[in-house]
C-alpha cells in the first residue's frame, strides 16, 4: 500500500455495560476503495461506524480517519466524512431540491441552489426535485439521502445498510451511486447484512463476527476459503435476483454500467 489508508483501525474495543461488542477490530482501508463490512444483526457494525463517524468513544484501541485520530481530532474527522444511517434524514415536507438546498446552506456553500441542481442531476433526480420527498419511492429516498451527506464533498463515506428495506431495483440504482462515488476517488466504507451486495460492490470484504474481523480479502481471496466444486455449483445458478430484475425489467437510468 503506497497511500496512507483512508482508514486505519487498531485494537478497536467497545462494551455497553456487559456487552463486549467490539473485542479488538483492526483493518486498513485504502483511498478510493470500497469497503464492506459484514456481519449478523448486532455484530457490531453500526457501534463501528459510529466510532469511526465520532459519535461514539471508544473503550480501547485507536481509529485514524484521513489520518486524523478520532479521539484527538474529531473535528478534522468530522469534516473528511459523511454518514447516512439506515434511516434517512430526508424531510418529506420538502421537495428533494430544497433538501438539498438546505443541507447546502448548512454547509455554508456559495451557490446553494446549483450544488442542488448538480447533485439532482448526478443522482438522477432531476424530474423529481420539485416534489415532495414524501411521494419518492424508497430508492429515491436513499438516493437523496445519499446526494445530501455529499454535499461539501467529503473524501470518506460512511453507509450503514445503505440498501436495507429497498426493493431489487431501487437496490440497483443504490449501488449505481456507490460506483459513482468511487469511481469519483471517494473511499466508501459500508456495512451490509447482505453477501451478494458486498460481492457486487467492494474491492475488499471484512466478516465481523464475535467482536473481531474474522476474514478480511479480496471476494477472489474470500471465495478460495470454499471448496471450489461448491462455487462452481453456485455460480452456474442465476440468483432470484437475476430472475427479478430480467422479469420486471431493468429500466436504471441510462449511463450506468455494472462492474
Ligand atoms: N447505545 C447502546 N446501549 C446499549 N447497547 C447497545 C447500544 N448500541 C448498541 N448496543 C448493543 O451492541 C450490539 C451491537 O449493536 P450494533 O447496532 O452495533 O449492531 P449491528 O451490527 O449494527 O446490527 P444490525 O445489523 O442489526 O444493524 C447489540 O447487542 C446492541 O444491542
Ligand atoms: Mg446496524
Amino acid at each position: 500500500m503506497t497511500a496512507d489508508p483512508a482508514l486505519r483501525v487498531r485494537g478497536l474495543e467497545k462494551s455497553f455495560k456487559d456487552v463486549h461488542v467490539l473485542r479488538g477490530v483492526d483493518f486498513d482501508v485504502s483511498p478510493g476503495s470500497i469497503f464492506a463490512l459484514l456481519g449478523s444483526n448486532g455484530a457490531g457494525k453500526t457501534t463501528l461506524v459510529r466510532i469511526l463517524a465520532t459519535l461514539l468513544g471508544a473503550d480501547a484501541g485507536t481509529a485514524a480517519v484521513n489520518g486524523f485520530d478520532v479521539a484527538a481530532r474529531p473535528r478534522d474527522v468530522r469534516e473528511s466524512i459523511s454518514l447516512t444511517g439506515q434511516f434517512a434524514a430526508v424531510d418529506g415536507m420538502l421537495t428533494g431540491r430544497e433538501n438539498l438546498v438546505l443541507v447546502a446552506r448548512l454547509r455554508h456553500l456559495e451557490d446553494p441552489g446549483a450544488t442542488a441542481d448538480e447533485l439532482l442531476d448526478r443522482f438522477s433526480l432531476t424530474d423529481a426535485g420539485g416534489r415532495r420527498a414524501s411521494s419518492y419511492s424508497g430508492g429515491m429516498r436513499r438516493r437523496l439521502d445519499i446526494a445530501m451527506s455529499l454535499i461539501g464533498s467529503p473524501p470518506i463515506v460512511f453507509l450503514d445498510e445503505p440498501t436495507t428495506g429497498l426493493d431489487p431495483q431501487s437496490r440497483l440504482e443504490v449501488w449505481q451511486t456507490i460506483w459513482q462515488l468511487a469511481a469519483g476517488g471517494t473511499t466508501v466504507l459500508l456495512t451490509t447484512q447482505y453477501l451478494d451486495e458486498a460481492e457486487q460492490l467492494a474491492d475488499r470484504i471484512a466478516i465481523l463476527h464475535e467482536g473481531r474481523i474474522i476474514q478480511n480479502g479480496t471476494l477472489a481471496e474470500l471465495r478460495q476459503l470454499l471448496p471450489a466444486a461448491k462455487a462452481e455449483y453456485v455460480q452456474k445458478q442465476p440468483s432470484l435476483e437475476d430472475v427479478f430484475l430480467a422479469l420486471v425489467g431493468d429500466t436504471a437510468p441510462a449511463g450506468k454500467e455494472t462492474r
